[in-house]
This record gives structure tokens, sequence and C-alpha cells, in this order.
């Protein structure tokens, strides 16, 4: 294990001391990073000396401390504005999670800018979370929500969105990448034609933003989600990025402390951006722990990153493939898709091949992944899910593959 993909994989792997940990005797093969990644001692370091050193309250006190948290607070707001190629840090709203960002949009946009007759764009390989608050919508609101469908391939069709999108399509959410099967969607041509229907665009980015480079004006975003703890950061901290013109218009989500601008008893006044949408005291040290796992990330870089997993998804579809009972979902070609491998083991429930795998030292995600529309189009009902990040290396999928070999010989008597 050495230098890889333009950077140095042991020196990595250092700043992860999980990766060191024994599970059921066996070194652990940490391959469930689309659920959430492991942090580095930067960010836990980080998040430590927050509380010990500063710990106050933000935007609230004139003391030293408070002034403090409030600038290591709003840097980071900054930091994430450079990273998604934001235009203003005003515009960078955190949240609990890239779910809590959708329900943001679905609620204070969608329950005041749509109404009967208004299209909401999906996918059929979208995570619940961007299903599921569109729904609501929909039963609120009585607008239509369409969906472009899944090809056999884990691919969308795209001939199909072309269809779709139309002049009452109102908003285009879509996944950047799924979470069930690793699919990059090609959002920038979606969202063109969307956007030249008048639609507005919102990109989940809750897979894509720890893996690859992101620019929201590269993407024709109008608003972009995603959740720090599966990009280095701690739990509990999402973002929603909004162009400003949109963010203005559109009333609060939740009320209470540091979103007003003024309060009586009869009525009440907004904050401005972003404070308007960040209503109560946030999780202050882990968006500050969160500053770090960006640090982190740019400094090995987004490219490096994305081709390191590049490298990994082709070697693990290599070997994978090779696997008698081994069905793999999802594109074949490692370009179109990051680092997720779903796969399933002939007569072998995938709880079941997590479990042999479990014995091996390797976490595997088993499940229908929350994204049930994709299962029900492949028809199955679960799929195994080895998901990598910057410090998985060969030598782990190698394990992977093992384990997989020992669970098919082991239920299934395929052995090879
Ligand atoms: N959405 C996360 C996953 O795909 C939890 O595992």
């Amino acid at each position: 294990m050495n230098s890889d993909g333009g950077f140095d994989i042991e020196r990595i792997r250092r700043d992860f001391p999980v990766l060191k940990r024994e599970v059921n005797g066996r070194p652990l093969v940490y391959l469930d990073n689309a659920a959430t990644s492991h942090r580095p001692v930067q960010v836990m370091a980080e998040i430590t000396r927050f509380y010990r050193d500063i710990n106050s309250n933000i935007h609230r006190g004139v003391h030293t401390l408070s002034v403090e948290a409030t600038e290591r607070f709003e840097a980071v707001r900054e930091r994430m504005r450079d990273f998604i190629g934001a235009p203003h840090a005003s515009e960078i709203i955190f949240t609990r999670n890239t779910t809590e960002s959708i329900n943001l949009v679905a609620h204070a946009w969608g329950r005041t800018f749509l109404e009967a007759g208004d299209e909401v764009l999906i996918s059929e390989i979208e995570h619940h979370s961007n299903i599921v608050p569109w729904q609501m919508l929909r039963d609120a609101r009585g607008i239509a929500l369409r969906h472009i469908p899944m090809l056999p391939d884990g691919t969308l069709d795209l001939d199909e969105a072309r269809r779709l999108i139309g002049p009452r399509t109102k908003l285009l959410s879509i996944t950047l990448m799924s979470n069930a099967l690793g699919t990059i969607v090609p959002v920038a041509e979606l969202a063109e034609l969307a956007r030249a229907q008048g639609a507005r665009v919102l990109v989940d980015a809750a897979q894509a933003a720890p893996h690859m480079p992101i620019d929201v004006g590269d993407l024709g975003a109008d608003f972009l989600a995603c959740s720090a703890h599966k990009m280095l950061g701690p739990t509990g901290v999402g973002v929603l990025w909004g162009r400003r013109e949109l963010l203005e218009e559109m009333p609060p989500f939740l009320g209470g402390g540091d979103m007003i601008a003024s309060v009586s008893l009869e009525e009440s006044t907004w904050n401005e951006l972003p404070h308007k949408f960040e209503a109560g005291t946030p999780n202050i040290a882990g968006v500050v722990g969160f500053g770090a796992a960006l640090d982190y990330l740019e400094a090995v870089g987004m490219d490096a990153i994305r081709s390191h997993e590049v490298d990994l998804t082709s070697y693990a579809l290599d070997r994978l493939i090779d696997v008698p009972g081994v069905t793999l979902y999802g594109p074949l070609d490692p370009e179109l898709r990051g680092g997720v491998v779903s796969f399933g083991l002939e007569g072998v429930h995938p709880h079941d091949i997590g479990q042999v795998l479990d014995g091996e030292g390797v976490a595997i995600r088993a499940g229908h992944h929350c994204a049930q529309p994709v299962m029900r189009r492949l028809d199955i009902a679960a799929t195994a899910r080895a998901s990598f990040y910057l410090y998985n290396t060969r030598e782990e999928v190698d394990v992977l593959e093992a384990a997989v070999r020992e669970a098919a010989d082991f239920f299934g008597g395929f052995g090879g």
C-alpha cells in the first residue's frame, strides 16, 4: 500500500485510528462509507479543542469566547462556500443532514411557490429522503410527482427524462450519485433542460460531495444538499446551499431563536440570510469539526480522491464479477459510477452475506439502502453493498473478494 492516486494512502490511514481495529479477530476492512465515513484525528482534535478552549454559544454574546465561537462557526460557512463553488457564504445553511435540507426546500419553497398542476420531477434511483418529502408536498398541495425511470443497468432513461421535462415542471430534484448503485447522474445536462423550462433544480449531493469535486455553477443547481458525516465530518451536520434570491423569497422553515429580526407577542419578522433558516442553537462543535474535514479533503484533493475510488471500484468490479453466483448491480463502467458496489449472491440473502463478511472483519451494508424503488425495479428485496473512500486499498478489496467467495461456498455451494 504505497502512494496511490496521487496521494500517500499509508499516511492517510494513519490519520484514522479506527482502521487499526480488529473486528472478530480480523483487521477491520471498513466498506460502509456510503452510510457514514470515519473521521480523521484532525477532525476529532478540532472538536475537542473547541469544547476545551472555547465552548460558547454563537451570535449571542459579546464576551470573548462567544465571539471566538462565532468566528470559528462562520469560517466554516465560508469554507463550505468555497468547497462547492457557491457565490456567497450567506447562501450556506447549516442543517442536521441532507434529509433536513431537502425537507427545508420542500416546506419553505415548495409549500410557498407550488400549486396544483405543478410538477416535481425526481428519479427512480433516489434515496427515500428525496422521495418522501415530495410525496408529502404532493399530498398537501395537490402537485404532481413524476419520476425519470431507471434502465436495467442502473442509469437513468434520458430519453424519457427529455420527454418528462416540460412547461409544468417546476422542480427537478435529483441525486448526483445513487447511494444504492453508485450511478453518477448527468445532472448538468438534465438541469439545463429543466432550467430551459423555467424549473428549479435541487441536487442531492449526499453521496457525491464526499467523493468528487462539486461546483454548483457547473451543475446548474439552484439548491444543493449534503451531509458532513459522509465526508469525514461529524454526524448531525448537514448543508443546504441555495441561490440567494430564492432563499430571500422563501419563508423560514423552523421558528425560534436566532432566526428572527424582532418578536412581539403578536408577530415576528425574520433575520437575514443565513440566520433565517438556522433556528435554535446549532451543532456548533460539529460545524467547527466539519471545517477540519473540509480542510482534510482539500489537502488530499477531490480529484485525487475520485481517481483513487475509480481505481478501487474498477478493481472490485473485476474481482467480484468472477465469483460464482455473484450478480453486480449498477453500471459496469467505473467512470459512470461512484465507489459503490452493490451485489447479490444467488440463493443467499444479503443479510447473510453481511454476517459472513462481518466474521471476516469486513463491514458492508445489506438491505434496501433507503432506496426501495430501486430494489423493486431490480425485482430484489435487498443488495449487499461495499462502498469505498480515500483510505481503502486494493488489498482490502482482496479481503472482500475472499470473504464473498467464502459466503458463496458456505451458503450457495458455488465456492471457487
Ligand atoms: N443513506 C445512507 C446509506 O446509503 C445511510 O447508507
